[in-house]
C-alpha cells in the first residue's frame, strides 16, 4: 500500500513540474486586466505588459475579466489547473483579494496583485508569496491638489465666477471603494483647505466604473442643474478618461470650465497642449506593469522578487511596490508625449 502511494505521489509531483512550464521551457503567467474597457488599464498597462513579457521571454496568457470579480475567480481556477508558474492580478473588487490569495495559496503559485490595492484589512499577511505592485493612492490627490492650488491662485479673478473666495467645484470620482477613488476624492480638496482656500462641493459622482460616457452624462446633468449648474467653477475628475467625457459634455454646452484629470494617458496630454485640461497626474502604467512581471518572473523562479531589479518592496506590511506620481502641465507636458 505505501508502495502505491509513493508512486502515486511521485507520478503527481512529475505532473506537476510537467505542467509548470511549457513544452518550450518558458516561464508562463497567469494575468488579467480587470476589463478592458478602462482606458488607463487596457490602453497603457496591458500593452506594457505583453510588450515587457516579451522582451523578457516568457510566456504571458492574459484574460478580460468583464468588470465581473466571479469571472476573475474562475480565470484564476483555469489558470492554476493549467499550471501557470506565477499569477499577476488586476482585482475586479478590491475587497475580494483574499478569495485569489487563498486560491493561489492553495495551489502554492506565486501571486502579484497590481493596480487595485486589497482593502481587507491583514490580508497581505496571509501568504508568503503574495506582494502588491501599484502606486500611493493619496500621492496622486495630493499633487493633482497642489497644481489646482497653484492655479487657483494665478487665476482667481476669473475662476472665481462668483467672487466669493470659495472655490465651487464638482468632482468625478470613480469607482467607489477603489482605495485610488477614495485616497485621490480626499486628497485633492484637502490641498485647497491646507492652502487656506475655502472649498463647496457642489455635486460628486460615484459611478461603478471610471468610465468616459458615464462621465459625460454625469457632466451634462451637472451643466443643466438648475441650481448650481452655472456656479461650477471648477472640475476635478479621479481620472482621464472621466475627464474626457466632461470635457465633451462642456463642449457641448460650450462652457468651458477648468479642468484636471489623473493618468497622463496621451489623448490628456494633447488635451494640455491645447488648453482643453489644465493638469494631469502621471500614473506610471509603463513601470507599474514592468514591476509586475519583473516580481511575478523573480517569484516564479524562486528567487527574492526583486532580485536584479531597482524596485523596492515596503516593509510597512503591504508589500507594495509603489511607483510615483509626477505633475503634468502645460510646462512640462511634452516631455510625457512619447
Ligand atoms: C487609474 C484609473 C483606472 C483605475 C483602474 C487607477 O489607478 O488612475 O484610470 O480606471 O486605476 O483600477
Ligand atoms: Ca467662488
Amino acid at each position: 500500500m505505501k508502495k502505491v502511494l509513493l508512486f502515486v505521489a511521485v507520478i503527481l509531483i512529475g505532473l506537476g513540474f510537467a505542467a509548470c512550464k511549457q513544452d518550450d521551457g518558458k516561464i508562463v503567467i497567469g494575468a488579467n486586466i480587470y476589463t478592458y474597457g478602462d482606458n488607463f488599464m487596457n490602453g497603457v498597462v496591458r500593452p506594457e505588459l505583453e510588450r515587457y513579457a516579451e522582451e523578457k521571454g516568457i510566456t504571458l496568457d492574459i484574460v478580460d475579466s468583464e468588470n465581473d470579480q466571479a469571472k476573475l475567480n474562475d480565470q484564476v481556477d483555469v489558470f492554476i489547473s493549467k499550471g501557470v508558474d506565477a499569477l499577476a492580478i488586476n482585482l475586479v473588487d478590491p475587497a475580494a483579494a483574499s478569495t485569489i490569495i487563498n486560491k493561489a495559496k492553495a495551489a502554492d503559485i506565486p501571486l502579484i496583485l497590481f493596480n487595485k490595492e486589497a482593502t481587507e484589512a491583514g490580508v497581505m499577511a496571509t501568504y508568503d508569496k503574495v506582494w502588491y505592485v501599484g502606486t500611493d493612492s493619496a500621492e496622486a490627490g495630493v499633487i493633482q491638489g497642489e497644481m489646482m492650488v497653484a492655479d487657483w491662485n494665478l487665476n482667481k479673478a476669473t475662476w472665481d465666477k462668483n467672487g466669493d473666495n470659495k472655490v465651487q467645484y464638482v468632482l468625478l470620482k470613480g469607482e467607489p471603494g477603489h482605495p485610488d477613488a477614495e485616497a485621490r476624492t480626499t486628497e485633492s480638496v484637502k490641498a485647497f483647505a491646507d492652502a487656506g482656500i475655502e472649498v463647496e462641493q457642489l455635486a460628486i459622482q460615484a459611478s461603478t466604473t471610471w468610465n468616459t460616457g458615464e462621465a459625460q452624462a454625469t457632466m451634462q446633468s451637472w451643466l443643466s442643474n438648475t441650481t448650481f449648474g452655472d456656479n461650477i467653477e471648477l472640475v476635478i475628475s479621479n481620472n482621464d478618461g472621466m475627464a474626457f467625457g466632461a470635457y465633451a459634455a462642456m463642449e457641448e454646452a460650450n462652457i468651458f470650465l477648468p479642468l484636471y484629470g489623473v493618468d497622463a494617458l496621451t489623448e490628456a496630454l494633447t488635451m494640455i497642449g491645447d488648453d482643453e485640461m489644465n493638469g494631469t497626474v502621471l500614473n506610471d502604467g509603463v513601470n507599474q506593469a514592468r514591476a509586475t512581471l519583473d516580481l511575478a518572473i523573480n517569484a516564479a523562479q524562486g528567487k527574492d522578487v526583486t532580485e536584479g531589479t531597482d524596485w523596492v518592496v515596503k516593509s510597512d506590511g503591504t508589500k507594495a511596490v509603489r511607483v510615483a506620481y509626477v505633475a503634468v502641465t502645460k510646462a512640462n507636458y511634452q516631455d510625457f508625449l512619447s
